[in-house]
């Protein structure tokens, strides 16, 4: 990576101030954490800064609560299970700038942790404003971007604040980025890309630019309809982006143009509706039944990827292979995450639900690596540059 990071600099008993990306699933009625792996992601570089005694303060955004003071939006239980985690009191302020705030970090010594009330309650955050910046600014010496999952938002905390203080990655930022980076820069052959999810127009950017790279690409979940539809197959009442049909066709012929070996369902499973009680049946995509739609691959699909990517040596994964939420069709999608966990090879999974799939299921320490960012990797695959990351100083600076 040619970015500067928190090793870098100088931070012995500097204050410095951390982005991180504390934007975890909470349980919608005991407000509990029901998958603290974002914050677990983070603590390389919280306990680095610890050791080398400096000051830490720690900036995150939780939901989307618009501007608005959301109760169940608060970082508190962040701030608990931080505690937990770092073996010593992690304290939490009611805002993250004013007066309070400068008062409670005065009071920090060598290798405290504090970590500031959630950055959403002011809408200035996402609106990238420089006196917001400059707010939270003041409170440090420098600047660590730790929050890989957020470096696409040109928000206050990511990207105006580098104008006010020296600008470093964190850890979790370097290692994200050396993944990644390393399947587009370097990936070991035959390289195959795994995509599923809903939609199409969510990877067009990802697939464009992986296309010159894989060798092998395997189209699955609600997004594979559009294949299958561009490509004449009746799809029943599957869910698709009619809009896409155009774009789903124009990446077969480009896979056919660069000699990438195009998988799709061979066979699916099918429901009469989107619910656990619904009727399902597997059948072959000749055979969709008109009041029908897909919810998952069939076990024929499941062998076909299974043959294809035993023989891979990279593979990239994003997006379940149906609608995974409902335990019943979720079999293509544990199938898939299994499969990956058992090759010998280099395995990077990325995106909210994929990495959700792989941790829940035990399997996050059999993967290479398990990206914390849901938009933030597909816009890096995508070839995109992330604000977050372009404001921060050049190694050679
Ligand atoms: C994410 O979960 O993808 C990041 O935390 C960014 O959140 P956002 O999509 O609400 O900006």
């Amino acid at each position: 990576m040619d970015k500067m990071t928190v090793r870098d600099v100088e931070v012995s008993d500097k204050r410095v101030l951390v982005r991180v990306d504390c934007n975890i699933p909470l349980d919608e009625k005991t407000g509990a954490i029901t998958d603290d792996s974002r914050i677990q992601a983070t603590l390389p570089t919280i306990k680095y800064l610890i050791e080398q005694g400096s000051r830490v303060i720690l900036i995150s955004h939780l939901g989307r609560p618009k501007g608005e003071v959301v109760d169940k939006l608060r970082l508190t239980v962040v701030a608990q299970r931080l505690s937990q985690l770092l073996g010593q009191q992690v304290g939490v302020t009611r805002d993250c700038i004013g007066a309070e705030v400068e008062k409670s970090v005065k009071s920090l010594r060598s290798g405290n942790v504090l970590l500031l009330e959630n950055l959403r309650f002011h809408s200035a955050e996402e609106m990238d404003s420089s006196l917001f910046a400059r707010a939270l600014a003041r409170l440090a010496d420098i600047y660590v971007n730790d929050a890989f999952g957020t470096s696409h938002r040109s928000h206050a905390s990511i990207v105006r604040i580098a104008e006010y203080l020296p600008a470093v990655a964190g850890l979790l930022l370097e290692k994200e980025l050396d993944n990644l980076g390393g399947i587009l820069e370097n990936p070991v052959h035959p390289f195959a890309a795994v995509l599923g999810g809903a939609k199409v127009s969510d990877k067009v950017g990802m697939l464009e630019n992986i296309m010159g790279k894989v060798s092998h690409l395997l189209i699955s979940g609600g997004m594979a309809a559009a294949f299958l539809k561009a490509k004449s197959y009746e799809i029943g009442k599957s869910l698709f982006e009619a809009d896409k049909l155009d774009t789903a066709a124009g990446l077969i012929k480009k896979a056919t143009r660069n000699g990438v070996k195009l998988l799709l369902p061979l066979d699916v499973v099918v429901a009469d509706e989107i619910s656990d009680k619904a009727k399902v049946k597997v059948v072959s995509i000749e055979n969709i039944p008109p009041d029908w739609g897909i919810v998952d691959i069939g076990p024929q699909t499941t062998k076909s990827f299974y043959k294809e990517l035993r023989r891979c040596k990279t593979i990239f994964w994003n997006g379940p292979m149906g609608i995974y939420e409902i335990p019943r069709f979720a079999q293509g999608t544990q199938a898939m995450a299994k499969l990956l966990a058992s090759l010998n090879a280099t395995t990077i999974t990325g995106g909210g639900s994929t990495a959700e799939v792989v941790i829940e299921m035990g399997l996050a320490d059999k993967m290479s690596f398990v990206s914390t960012g849901g938009g933030a990797s597909l816009r890096f695959l995508g070839g995109g540059t992330l604000p977050g990351v372009e404001v921060l100083l050049d190694k050679n600076a």
